[in-house]
């Protein structure tokens, strides 16, 4: 679908700042919806031949809409839709006498100008659909008046308030709680879910009637923002209970006639939030446990293979200290990290830096390095993913070598749902009639069964065809980027 932004240029050659000016309106106008339970409709006008075309549509969350289908990009010859011609043309609001029954239902069409440095630069039309009207309760009755009087402050440029960026997700809605006050601040009216918020806020008398800077837990703030005719976003919070409000000032020609003021308790959600930061600093902590707890057993096994006589004993206990570190470090990772995602590239570089440091025996000396990059992997890919890496670099280590130093790479290559990995040295390659399925030693069961089972994945270990050397190549499914 076209942008407004493409669709204004494309079809009435605005600009700049005028294009600013109608989507700032679009971001607003849910409220202007809302309160006059209609459908929303943005005309923008072709220069040369008069022609309309929509350009933004909204619908109220209030009322059933009256447009199933969207109408953002169709056209009107300059003969159709009078009163918007009538609105572009004369720069005043244009109320219809006659429903229009083109929809099948009675529509009842209100076509409001939008100036721009003294033209108009857009219409918005006000839909609603009059088979639905009923006589109108109170609640009715103050919505409807509110969004007259945001239509005509849309009219005459004070709506939407300039530089106004409230929180949009929490921001209330027309539906959560509203109050009008007059402009001394006094409720006349208060629906009631706004009742029930300031209920549980603390106030316990009937708010109508009374003034707002009297029972407002943020009164000073309301008064000045009354005063002075702008929007006022804010959060309060009393007695466990968390508020968000609203503070719109209904002004003529800068006059301030009074406020609505949405109202939308979001304790619930705001407890989730706090919930939620917690567990997450919680997973992180036990991570962090974890590790620690390995690197003890890590260090027990150092400490008991000092003590051993065999040589054999002793490597094995290692082989096993290696092991451990390899897991410790997906959890240190883990730790650091609050999505529970681990950047594996971080993951294979520090296997290399412990292999090359600690367990690597110094008089073969080994470069190793990595290429490419694995991107983010889920917990429970990288746990076993590392002790495979792992295993296939100390093979390289300690098999490939014997006599001469050498280079073993690490490659990683992240496709859109797959992570592809080589482990390749140029050393003497693997023995004669070697194969996976014969391995009998730990190390290479370990990555086989990990691969294949643990991470639903392929792995082969093989003489390079590139070169002397050994090339151990994992292919592992993975769900696709982004989720
Ligand atoms: N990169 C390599 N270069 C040369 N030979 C290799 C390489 N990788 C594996 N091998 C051969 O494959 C055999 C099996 O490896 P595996 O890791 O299963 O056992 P290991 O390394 O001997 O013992 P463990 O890993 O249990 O300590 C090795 O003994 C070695 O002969
Ligand atoms: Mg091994």
């Amino acid at each position: 679908m076209s942008s407004l932004q493409e669709l204004v240029e494309r079809r009435a050659g605005l600009r700049g700042a005028a294009v600013d000016t109608l989507q700032a309106i679009v971001s607003d106008w849910q409220i202007i919806a809302d309160l006059s339970f209609s459908d929303l409709l943005m005309y923008a006008r072709d220069p040369e031949d008069g022609e309309l075309t929509v350009v933004a549509q909204m619908r109220p969350y209030t009322a059933q809409t009256i447009y199933e289908e969207d109408l953002v990009g169709r056209s009107f010859a300059s003969g159709q839709k009078p009163s918007v011609q009538r609105a572009f043309a004369g720069g005043q609001i244009v109320r219809d006498g006659d429903p229009d029954w083109s929809t099948g239902v009675p529509v009842r069409e209100e076509a409001i100008p939008v100036p721009f440095e003294g033209d108009v630069i857009a219409v918005v039309t006000r839909e609603a659909n009059l088979s639905m009207v009923r006589a109108p309760s109170q609640l009715e009755l103050t919505y409807l008046q509110a969004a007259n009087d945001l239509s005509q402050m849309l009219a005459e440029g004070e709506f939407p308030f300039p530089g106004e960026e409230p929180e949009r997700e929490l921001a209330p809605r027309v539906g959560d709680g509203m109050m009008r006050v007059d402009a001394s601040g006094v409720v006349m009216y208060a629906s009631p879910n706004a009742m029930s918020a300031y209920r549980r806020l603390g106030v316990s008398e009937n708010i109508i009637g009374r003034n707002l800077t009297g029972f407002d837990p943020d009164a000073e703030r309301v008064a000045e923002a009354l005063a002075d005719g702008e929007p006022l976003d804010s959060e309060v919070e009393s007695r466990g209970t968390v508020v968000l409000r609203r503070l719109l000032p209904l002004t003529r020609r800068h006059h301030v006639l009074g406020a609505l003021m949405l109202v939308r308790e979001v304790t619930e959600l705001r407890r989730h939030e706090r919930l939620l930061l917690y567990k997450d600093a919680t997973i992180r902590e036990i991570h962090h446990r974890v590790k620690n707890n390995l690197q003890t057993v890590a260090s027990l096994l150092r400490l008991q293979s000092r003590r051993l006589q065999s040589e054999e004993a002793r490597e094995a206990l290692w082989e096993s200290v290696r092991r451990i570190s390899s897991i410790a470090l997906v959890h240190e990772t883990l730790s650091q990290d609050h999505r529970q995602r681990v950047s594996f590239d971080k993951v294979a570089q520090r296997l290399i830096d412990m292999l090359t440091t600690g367990l690597t025996a110094p008089d073969r000396p080994v470069v190793m390095r990595m290429v490419g990059t694995a991107g983010e992997l889920p917990a429970e890919v990288a746990t076993p993913l590392a002790l495979v890496v792992s295993e296939l670099l100390q093979n390289a280590v300690e098999h490939a070598f014997p006599d001469e130093p050498g280079t073993v790479e690490v490659v990683l290559e992240r496709r859109s749902s797959s992570l592809h990995l080589l482990v390749r040295d140029d050393g003497v390659g693997v023995p004669e009639g070697f194969s996976l399925d014969g391995a009998a030693n730990l190390g290479l069961q370990i990555a086989v069964t990990l691969v294949g089972s643990e991470l639903g994945g392929t792995i082969s270990v093989e003489a390079r065809d590139d070169g002397p050397g050994t090339v151990a190549e994992v292919l592992l499914p993975l769900p696709s980027a982004g989720d």
